[in-house]
């Protein structure tokens, strides 16, 4: 792996790697000294123009962990605001020597415009880009379920059969439809449940089976529920669900968490609208991984951060 810009890009050999990988370096959080010195060294570039708590945070831990240098770049304070483009942006920081960019950026595409330009020769790693990919949140996901629904005897495994079932705005989703290429790519079964308003208006978005209605779809007694945060932000009036219409329709309130079977696990990306698309009862029960997620973010983004930067899968390919 060079660069990570959409989880359609993976294969589903090179997915389950990067998932193993992460279980090793989950190995090394639970040791006194949680360090490698993998990419020591190394400098990392988290460059955020976009708001972020978890993501950039983690890539930072990730980097840290694995003893890189993190240089981090918010686009607010920066001379962004004067109008400087990306490309003087990623130049100026390039002057300064560095080995790994980690973009997050609110326009669709622009990791890989990065990754391709040549204004920079180092691995781009994509940290969500508008509406259209976050590979790392889907990675980190499916990491989540197959270590919740395999195990310890994860390793080498895949998701084939599992059915999952993501809720709510995936229009404005790039966790929906990373999630979804990846965990078909790794043998799940993807439904979509959401108003149509909130759907791309196309058969089988993105390969997913869809519902209108959410407990005909929870009624199918799916082995993962994935809510999505509505994203006010990137909605005009015309989109926004009135929000008490919403949680009656497509909210994971507490009558539906009570009815969901023992073995389903409840997930979200975060950041939550507790009370809007899951109800707090919702978020803090026993099934909900959403902090576990969090953790698993760190080994998930310490696994692309190793591949990225020391080509580890590139030298395989080649010598074989
Ligand atoms: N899930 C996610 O991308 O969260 P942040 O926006 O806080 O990084």
């Amino acid at each position: 792996m060079k660069h990570l810009l959409s989880t359609a890009d993976l294969s589903r050999d090179e997915a389950v790697h990067v998932l193993d990988v992460a279980e090793e370096m989950a190995e090394v959080a639970t040791r006194e000294v949680r360090k490698l010195p993998a990419l020591r060294g190394k400098t990392v570039v988290n460059l955020f123009f976009e708001d972020s708590t978890r993501t950039r945070i983690s890539f930072e831990a990730a980097a840290k962990r694995l003893s890189a240098d993190v240089i981090n770049f918010a686009a607010k304070g920066s001379s962004v605001s004067k109008g400087e483009s990306l490309k003087d942006t990623v130049q100026t920081l390039g002057a300064m020597g560095i080995d790994g960019i980690v973009i997050r950026h609110p326009a669709s595409g622009a990791p890989r415009v990065l990754a391709e330009a040549d204004w920079i020769d180092v691995p781009v790693v994509n940290a969500g880009d508008g509406t259209h990919e976050h590979p790392t949140q889907a990675l980190l996901d499916a990491f989540t379920m197959r270590r919740r629904l395999h195990g310890t005897a994860s390793r080498g495994k895949a998701l084939d059969g599992i059915r999952v079932t993501i809720v709510g705005d995936v229009l404005h989703s790039r966790v929906a439809r990373s999630n979804a290429w990846l965990l078909r790519t790794l043998g799940a079964e993807v439904t979509f449940a959401a108003p149509p308003t909130l759907l791309p208006a196309v058969d089988r978005p993105f390969g997913a089976a869809v519902h209108h209605d959410l407990d005909v779809a929870l009624a199918e007694d799916p082995d993962v529920v994935m809510l999505l945060r509505i994203q006010q932000e990137r909605m005009n009036d015309a989109f926004f669900p009135n929000p008490r219409e919403y949680t009656r329709h497509f909210g994971l309130t507490a009558a539906r968490t009570a009815a969901l079977s023992e073995r389903t696990l409840i997930m979200h990306p975060g950041p939550m609208n507790r009370g809007l698309e899951i109800a707090g009862v919702a978020a803090d029960d026993p099934r909900s991984t959403v902090v576990e997620q969090v953790a698993n973010g760190v080994s998930v983004r310490m696994a692309v951060l190793y591949l990225a930067l020391t080509g580890e899968h590139e030298a395989k390919e080649s010598a074989a």
